[in-house]
């Protein structure tokens, strides 16, 4: 299998939660490695150039303004499978469904506020990494 890599956020909720440091301990202790890393807050501008492809869903607006009400942590990671094995990780997107032990499970209250997002295919996960970092700040 080959070595590739995802694309992670850790939510507004999760932040102002406390779970920081504990998501990024699951993350490590699953094997990803951190290639970058920052800790940054979304304007609502960029949060919905950041979700432009959910533009026509419902809860686009809803999901705009949550993801631009607080700080998040943005960071790029690598592993064997790596997309597919960082949504094992993080768990279903409704945390109601979650399996146990998964982050979502574990650090989310609701789908709106779900604590992690996870790129869903190569592509995106270099679409998505590259919105936040250049090469300069991959290591
Ligand atoms: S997924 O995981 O991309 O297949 O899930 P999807 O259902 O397509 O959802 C896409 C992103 O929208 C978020 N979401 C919501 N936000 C607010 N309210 C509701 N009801 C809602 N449903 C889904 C979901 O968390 C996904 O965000 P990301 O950041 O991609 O995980």
């Amino acid at each position: 299998m080959a070595t590739n890599r995802t694309f992670t956020m850790i939510k507004p909720d999760a932040v102002a939660n406390g779970h920081i440091g504990a998501i990024l301990n699951d993350i490590i202790a699953s094997g990803f490695r951190i290639v970058a890393m920052k800790y940054t807050k979304l304007s609502p501008e960029k949060a919905g150039e950041f979700y432009a492809v959910h533009k026509e869903r419902g809860f686009y607006g809803d999901l705009v303004s949550f993801m631009s009400s607080g700080p998040i942590v943005a960071a790029i990671l690598e592993k064997t499978n790596a997309v597919e094995d960082f949504r094992a990780l993080i768990g279903a997107t409704n945390p109601a469904d979650a399996a146990e032990g998964t982050i979502r499970q574990k650090y989310a209250k609701s789908i709106d506020a779900n604590a992690v997002h996870g790129s869903d295919s190569d592509e995106n996960a270099e679409i998505e990494g590259n919105f936040y970092f250049t090469a300069f700040d991959k290591f």
